[in-house]
C-alpha cells in the first residue's frame, strides 16, 4: 500500500512578509481586497496581487486559486491565494479542501515549503482549524498509484515542510499555545492517515483485499499497538460452531475463505462504556445467483468499505486514546456464484436462531451483518452498537451519493451520533425505521425473508438488522453512497473515500 510522502507541520512565528518559503499562502473569503494580510502583501508586491486577482476574476470561491511569482520583492518566492468561500460557511470539509488544493498546487509547481496564513476565526476555533488544515494536507495528497507504471506517476511529491502562521504580528507562541498546536497536528495527521489507509483497502482490487487480507491488516494494526489492541480472527469452522448460518452462507460460494474479525481496544483505566463498531466486509459482491448486471458489479470491490472504516479507525483510536472499550467487528467474505453458492429459496438459520428464507442473494450484506450484530450483542454485551455498511442502492436513490442514511430507534444515542458527524463534516441524514414496512419481510415458510420490494429498500434493510440488535442501543449507518465517489473534490480524489472513519474516531476519542 502507498505511503504518503512525509510532510512536517510546524508553527511559524515569522510574519507573512518575512517568511522564507517557496509558497506563501493565504485564504480569501470572497473579495479579498479588504483583508489585512492580502493588502500588506499586495502593497509589498506593488499592487501586483490585486491586479492579477482582477484580471483572473478571482472571487474567493472555494477551491479557486491565485498564484503569482514575487520576483524577489518579498522573501517568499510565490504567493498563493486560495478561495475559501463564505466565512460563515467555512465548515470542516471546506477547510480540508483549502489546504488540500494548496498542497496539490505546491506539488504541481515543485515547491518544497509552504507558509500558510491561518484565517483569523477566533482563538476558540484555532486548534480545530489547525487539525482540519492538517487533515486536508494529507487527504489532498493521497493518491492510489501503485498500479501506475509511468515515470511521471512515480514522482514523489515535492512538498516537505508546511508552516502555519497563526499570529500575523509575528509573536512567538507561548508554551500552552505550542502544546495545543502540536496536539492538533497530531490529531489531524492521525485521523487523515487512518482515512487514507481505509481508502487504500477500498481501492485495492478484490483479488488483493480478500477476507484473509483484511484479517492480516487488522493483525498488523494490533501489532503496532501491542498491549492496547488485541485481535481474534475466526475461520469458517469456528463461525459454524457459533452458528453463524447467514454469514457462512454468503461466503460459501467463494474459494476465498471467510474471516470473522474482532479487534478490541482496552483503555488503561477502567472503561466508561463498551462500544461496538461493526463493518460490512463483503470483499466482492457479484450479487450471487441474483447476479448483478456488469455495470452494477464493476465497482463492487468497495463493498467492504464498512469493514475498512472500523478496522482503520482502530489504529487512530489507539494512538489518540479512548476512555471507552472499543470493539471493531467485521464479518468478511465474498459473494460469488459457484456450485457451492447459496441459492434463492434456501432457508438459513442465523446465530440467534432466527430462520431466513432467501428471496434475493444480492441482499447479502444484511445476512453477514445480522450474525455480526448477534455476535457483538451476545459475546461483547456492549452498551452501544454502530454498524457501517454499503447496504442498499435504495439509500443512494433516497439521499444521493454524498449522504449516509442513519437509522435507529434509540433517540439519545442517534442524536449523539448525528452531532458527532456534524463536527467532522461527514454528511449523514436520518431515515425512519417505520415498523409497518416489516410486512415486506414476511415469509410463508420461515421467520422472515431477506428482501422486501423496491419501495423503502434502505429502511427494510434497516428493519432486517433491527431483528438482531434487539434491545441493545444500536445505530445503523448505510454508507452505500458516500463510501466511494466518481466526482472528486480537493480533499477527496475519485475512488474510496474512507467515509465514517473520521466520525468513528471522533465519537471514540472526544468525550
Ligand atoms: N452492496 C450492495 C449495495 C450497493 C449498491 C452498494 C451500490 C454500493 C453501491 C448490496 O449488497 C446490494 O446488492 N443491495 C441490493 C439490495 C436489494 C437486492 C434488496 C440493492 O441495493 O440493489
Ligand atoms: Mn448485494
Ligand atoms: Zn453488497
Amino acid at each position: 500500500m502507498d505511503a504518503i510522502g512525509l510532510i512536517t507541520v510546524s508553527q511559524l512565528s515569522t510574519s507573512p512578509l518575512q517568511a522564507q518559503v517557496d509558497v506563501l499562502a493565504l485564504t480569501a473569503f470572497g473579495d479579498a481586497s479588504k483583508d489585512g494580510v492580502f493588502k500588506s502583501i499586495d502593497q509589498a508586491l506593488g499592487g501586483a496581487l490585486s491586479e492579477v486577482a482582477k484580471s483572473e476574476s478571482f472571487e474567493g470561491k472555494t477551491g479557486q486559486l491565485l498564484s503569482l511569482h514575487t520576483h524577489g520583492k518579498i522573501p517568499a518566492k510565490r504567493v498563493v491565494v486560495v478561495g475559501a468561500g463564505v466565512r460563515n460557511d467555512f465548515t470542516n470539509p471546506h477547510v480540508r479542501d483549502v489546504t488540500a488544493a494548496l498542497a496539490q498546487h505546491a506539488n504541481k509547481v515543485g515547491a518544497t515549503s509552504v507558509a500558510f496564513v491561518l484565517p483569523a476565526l477566533g482563538a476558540a476555533r484555532e486548534a480545530l482549524l489547525v487539525q482540519m488544515a492538517v487533515e486536508g494536507l494529507f487527504l489532498g495528497t493521497y493518491k492510489f498509484g501503485r498500479y501506475m507504471t509511468s515515470d511521471d506517476s512515480k514522482k514523489l511529491p515535492s512538498l516537505k515542510a508546511f508552516g502555519v502562521i497563526s499570529d500575523i504580528k509575528g509573536k512567538k507562541p507561548n508554551a500552552s499555545q505550542s502544546k495545543a498546536f502540536q496536539a492538533a497536528v497530531e490529531r489531524g495527521s492521525t485521523i487523515a492517515m487512518a482515512i487514507n489507509h481505509a481508502r487504500d483497502l477500498i481501492n485495492e482490487p478484490a483479488a488483493v483485499v480478500t477476507p484473509a487480507a483484511l484479517a492480516a491488516d487488522a493483525q498488523a494494526i494490533a501489532k503496532r499497538h501491542k498491549g492496547k489492541i488485541t485481535v481474534t480472527v475466526l475461520d469458517p469452522k469456528k463461525c459454524s460452531e457459533l452458528g453463524m448460518g447467514m454469514f457462512l452462507a454468503v461466503g460459501q460460494g467463494s474459494d476465498q475463505e471467510a474471516r470473522f474479525i474482532h479487534m478490541t481496544y482496552k483503555p488503561a483505566k477502567k472503561a466508561k462504556k463498551k462500544v461496538c463498531f461493526v463493518g460490512k466486509g463483503v470483499t466482492f459482491d457479484s450479487g450471487g445467483y441474483s447476479l448483478k448486471p456488469s455495470q452494477a458489479m464493476e465497482d463492487m470491490k468497495i463493498d467492504m468499505s464498512g469493514a475498512a472504516a472500523v478496522i482503520s479507525a482502530m489504529d487512530a483510536i489507539a494512538t489518540l486514546g479512548s476512555e471507552y472499550e472499543i470493539h471493531a467487528i467485521a464479518a468478511c467474505c465474498e459473494n460469488l456464484v459457484s456450485g457451492r453458492a447459496y441459492k434463492l429459496g434456501d432457508v438459513l438459520t442465523s446465530m440467534d436462531g432466527t430462520t431466513v428464507e432467501i428471496n434475493n442473494t444480492d441482499a447479502e450484506g444484511r445476512l453477514t451483518l445480522g450474525d455480526a450484530i448477534t455476535y457483538a450483542r451476545s459475546k461483547v454485551q456492549p452498551d452501544e452498537i454502530f454498524d457501517f455498511a454499503t447496504l442498499t442502492g435504495a439509500c443512494v436513490i433516497a439521499l444521493g451519493p454524498y449522504t449516509a442514511g442513519v437509522m435507529s430507534d434509540h433517540e439519545g444515542l442517534v442524536r449523539n451520533w448525528m452531532s458527532t458527524a456534524d463536527r467532522t463534516g461527514e454528511d449523514m441524514w436520518r431515515l425512519p425505521l417505520l415498523s409497518r414496512l416489516r410486512e415486506q419481510l414476511k415469509s410463508p415458510i420461515a421467520d422472515m425473508r431477506n428482501t422486501g420490494d423496491r419501495n423503502g429498500g434502505a429502511i427494510t434493510a434497516g428493519l432486517f438488522l433491527k431483528t438482531f440488535a434487539k434491545d441493545t442501543p444500536w445505530v445503523h449507518v448505510d454508507i452505500a453512497g458516500p463510501a466511494s465517489t466518481s466526482s472528486s473534490r480537493p480533499s477527496q480524489p475519485k475512488g474510496g473515500t474512507g467515509f465514517a472513519v473520521a466520525t468513528i474516531i471522533e465519537y471514540a476519542t472526544r468525550h
